[in-house]
């Protein structure tokens, strides 16, 4: 390992953030799932014990956990267990050149933006994507010149960083800053639907409190995409050409697949009732349900070796969110998309406008018993079968969690730089996130199969606040 004295003068800040992450992130990223259960069953109780506490410090041993990383009042909470970001990574150098933050024009250092993780992404404390400014170089932001941290105290006091990210569904407990400048952000993040929340997550603390969302939401201020489809140069335009791609697929895509259909699930009963969907279609079809909610099969830290086994065997992925709601398509669709199996949809993001056409198969479109008639035909017909493979030349689906990190983040470091032209804040981000029709929740006791008309929905005209300068 460099020391910091030798890095310093290839790149400020460089070598003393990378000293930090590769020990003790590496080390962290080694260990297992089990560790992570292990420090958030923690957290869940912290939860559970604090709920209607508020603010109040109970003698409970689990609270004084918490307890110990009030600063001040400030309370930093590093999403798990009782460690605070201060006390989990080593404490910083406290001689930090704050020269090499504010910059130094004669040295030729420019100031940078300062970004502050308020709490961590579950338990990616640096947010899948770094600490210090070269993650911005590694990812070839356009713009470079901003600086992350999860060190509360690498600045004198909160109010002197630019922006300040709290992931929202983790926050277990009211963000309380004691002061905020004018000139700062403060950011929303959750990549997490609405409608799943921790306690304290509907507060009316949050009332004026945001000034930026980053999620996975198209109109987000910084969109964090769950993944992205990109369209190649050679990809046939409009609806006969592909018609010609689709006749025209060379490869097999069902040699020597035995077995229809797979879905991998943790999450047994969800707000979507995709459970219930699946109930009937099972009668009429093979499906094979692995995971918690099914048969053991391999364990939810080696999905990608999972999906690498299921492709070989099987035709179809029920690719089924848990939440119907506006936009949201996780990494369940676009890490399959990128494999030899057909994705069959559940989701109220819009598909049509994110994937190629004929890639997967809307289930929503379907009753479950018109679904498995159709599998059913595509079972028999290896030609039909193949024609949800016509694209793979011409289309690339990206999906990795640090790629989609370095897009928000690329974003984010781009408008802090940029100069202002409005103030702007979240009067209701419970309204614009959750409100009105941006989540659907079946009936308990009936399929869902309706299409959801998002272009019809709202947001309530004070749920955002923007005052030009
Ligand atoms: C967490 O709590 C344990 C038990 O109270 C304590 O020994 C430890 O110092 C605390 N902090 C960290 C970083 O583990
Ligand atoms: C059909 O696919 C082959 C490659 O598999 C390609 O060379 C050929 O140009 C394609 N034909 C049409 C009409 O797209
Ligand atoms: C499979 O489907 C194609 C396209 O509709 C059709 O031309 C072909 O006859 C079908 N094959 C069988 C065996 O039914
Ligand atoms: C950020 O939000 C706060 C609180 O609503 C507001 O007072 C402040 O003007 C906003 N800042 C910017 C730069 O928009
Ligand atoms: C949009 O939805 C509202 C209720 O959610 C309904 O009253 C209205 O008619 C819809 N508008 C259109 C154009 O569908």
């Amino acid at each position: 390992m460099a020391s910091r004295r030798e890095t310093k003068n290839i790149l400020p800040l460089k070598g003393y953030f990378q000293i930090r992450t590769s020990t003790a992130f590496s080390r962290w990223s080694r260990q297992s799932s089990t560790t992570v259960i292990l420090y958030a069953l923690p957290l869940v109780l912290l939860i559970v014990l604090t709920r209607d506490n508020g603010m109040q410090r109970t003698t409970d041993l689990v609270a004084q956990k918490v307890a110990e990383i009030y600063i001040d009042d400030h309370v930093i909470i590093a999403g798990v267990g009782n460690r605070s970001q201060y006390e989990y990574w080593d404490r910083p150098d406290r001689n930090v050149d704050l020269a090499l933050i504010r910059g130094d024009e004669k040295k030729g250092i420019p100031a940078l933006k300062t970004i502050l993780f308020w709490n961590g992404l579950f338990y990616y404390p640096d947010y899948a994507f770094g600490r210090g400014r070269q993650p911005f170089i590694d990812a070839k932001c356009p713009v470079t010149t901003c600086l992350a941290t999860d060190d509360p105290y690498l600045l004198d006091s909160v109010d002197q960083y630019d922006a300040v990210m709290f992931h929202w569904p983790s926050l277990c407990d009211y963000p309380y800053v004691a002061t905020r400048s004018e000139h700062q952000l403060f950011v929303m993040v959750s990549d997490e639907s609405p409608q799943w929340r921790f306690s304290g997550y509907k507060l009316p603390f949050y009332k004026d409190f945001f000034n930026l969302t980053m999620t996975y939401r198209r109109d987000s201020d910084i969109e964090w995409p769950y993944g992205q489809v990109e369209v190649l140069a050679s990809a046939p335009v409009g609806e006969e050409e592909v018609l010609v791609a689709r006749r025209n697929v060379s490869r097999n895509y069902a040699a020597g697949k035995s077995k229809l259909a797979v879905w991998f699930v943790s999450h047994c009963k969800t707000d979507s009732r995709r459970e219930f969907y699946v109930h009937v279609l099972k009668q009429h079809s093979r499906i094979d349900i692995f995971g918690k909610c099914g048969k053991p099969f391999c364990s939810f830290d080696q999905l990608n070796d999972c999906y690498q086994r299921i492709e070989i065997d099987y035709k179809f992925y029920l690719s089924f969110e848990n939440s119907l709601c506006r936009d949201y398509i996780t990494e369940k669709f676009f890490n399959l998309l990128d494999r030899n199996i057909v994705p069959i949809v559940y989701g109220a993001g819009n598909y049509e406008s994110i994937a190629p056409p004929h890639s997967y198969i809307d289930a929503l479109k379907y009753t479950p018993v018109q679904l498995a008639k159709y599998l059913d035909i595509l079972d028999k017909n290896d030609t039909l079968y193949n024609e949800y493979f016509w694209w793979k030349p011409f289309y690339k689906s990206h999906y990795d969690y640090k790629e989609m990190a370095n897009i928000a983040f690329c974003q984010l470091c781009q408008q802090l730089n940029q100069p202002r032209t409005h103030l702007q804040w979240y009067h209701d981000i419970d309204a614009w996130y959750d409100g009105g029709n941006h989540c659907h929740k079946p009936n308990r006791f009936k399929v869902p199969i309706k299409q959801f008309d998002f272009d019809n929905y709202t947001i309530p005209a004070d749920a955002v606040i923007k005052i030009p300068l």
